[in-house]
């Protein structure tokens, strides 16, 4: 179970820790504005001959020197491996350079890895450490919304294959998350929308009155207000540190987390990697996934509308994008059939059963193929 501690720092709000309780694998998530200017924030970990600060060629001109002047003072040696940007570099190709970077900086087992960006850099540089020298310590420092509520925490990693949205990783916990709010403020307005789709996703699944607080919050998380987005960032995290405490890899439980992603992740993919924004794809996913938990009879109407209502004023797509020119409901459910939620060919959808609850189960492919001609952009 998560817990919250506040604690002063000389951040420029109020910092938060939800921590993590995950046995001799627990970590703190901490989350405040201006924690990169803070060193005290890294007191927590090993001391190590070398780190390196996994990045890209975004986030490095932005915060790489800032990371570095933090961490100066515990390694006496800090690398910096900068990759490409985007979703369409999340693949084998790019992790093998930062293996070759690791190698050629001499790193051992003690080593300590820094991910700093958002989630394809999170879950690339999570990837590299859970399998170098069969596995060293890594930070998750995220510099976009949707990695500070979403991808850092959790321990999922992963690289995309053509055939599939992160089909090659391994659940490999970091040793601790930094959320600096302040890093958001240079975040463009598409991607913090892209972040709100999993803020929004907490409540239909698990606390309506989170869902209450982001309808009535909006404006100010859209506008970049610190105090709105420290509340929206530590609800989050407790959230999914309650998931994961209870369900780490996903027997059950935690499938609950992918609500709007087994439709989002057919958009990802049968657009191409990097055409849609993996949020957008989980938003328009949950309208999806809720007119589909409807239709089943699980939720009535309004409550898809409200859904819908919020999603779209997140700046988000609510109409789902054709990916295929001649059967497109077909292509949707030829890509979710690979879903890591497939069960012997069978799709599992994450369905809201009542307000702020969710469930895991198979429905009729003809239901399925009714939802997506509804909810997609007419031929
Ligand atoms: P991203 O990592 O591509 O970042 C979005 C864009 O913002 C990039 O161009 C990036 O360079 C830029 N950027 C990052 N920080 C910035 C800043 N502070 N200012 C300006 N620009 C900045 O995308 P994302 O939305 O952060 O993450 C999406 C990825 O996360 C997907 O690959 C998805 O599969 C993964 N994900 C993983 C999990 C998990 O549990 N591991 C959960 C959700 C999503
Ligand atoms: N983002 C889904 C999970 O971490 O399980």
């Amino acid at each position: 179970m998560s817990s919250v501690i506040s604690s002063n720092t000389p951040a420029d709000a109020v910092a938060t820790r939800v921590s993590i309780d995950l046995g001799d694998r627990s970590y703190d998530i901490d989350i405040g504005a201006g924690l990169l200017a803070d060193p005290a924030v890294f007191d927590g970990l090993p001391r190590a001959a070398v780190a390196v600060i996994v990045t890209n060629t975004v986030v490095e001109p932005l915060y790489g020197q800032r990371l570095r002047d933090c961490l100066a003072g515990r390694f006496p040696k800090i690398h910096t491996v900068v990759l490409p940007d985007g979703e369409d570099h999340k693949d084998w190709n790019t992790l093998n350079t930062v293996f070759d970077s690791l190698a050629a900086y001499g790193c051992d087992r003690k080593s300590v890895l820094f991910a700093l960006g958002g989630g394809v850099i999170g879950d690339m540089t999570g990837f590299a450490a859970a399998c170098f020298m069969r596995g060293i310590p890594f930070v998750q420092v995220p510099t976009t919304l949707l990695a500070q509520v979403d991808s850092s925490v959790g321990g999922k990693t992963a690289v995309n294959h053509p055939s599939g949205k992160n089909l090659l990783g391994a659940f490999y916990q970091p040793l601790q998350v930094v959320c600096d709010l302040s890093t958001l403020r240079t975040l463009p307005p598409r991607e913090m929308s892209a972040g709100l789709a999993e803020v929004i996703k907490y409540g239909p699944i698990h606390d309506m009155a989170f869902l209450d607080w982001i309808e009535a919050h909006l404006d100010e998380l859209r506008a970049g207000d610190t105090a709105a987005l420290a509340h929206a960032v530590r609800r989050s995290c407790e959230i999914k540190a309650e998931v994961v405490g209870a369900d780490e890899r996903e027997a059950g439980l935690r499938a609950i987390l992918n609500f709007g992603h087994t439709f989002g992740h057919a958009i990802e993919a049968g657009m191409g990697f990097g055409v849609w924004l993996h949020g957008e794809g989980v938003g328009c996913g949950m309208v999806m996934a809720a007119t589909l938990s409807q239709r089943l009879g699980l939720v009535d109407a309004g409550f898809v509308a409200r859904l819908r209502s919020l999603i779209e004023r997140a700046g988000l797509p609510v109409i789902g994008p054709r990916i295929d020119a001649v059967d497109n409901a077909g292509r949707y459910l030829e890509l979710m059939r690979g879903d890591k939620k497939s069960e012997g060919g069978e799709i599992r959808f994450v369905l809201i059963d009542g307000p702020g609850r969710a469930i895991v189960r198979p429905a009729p492919d003809a239901l399925v193929r009714e939802v997506i001609d509804a909810c997609c952009a007419p031929a």
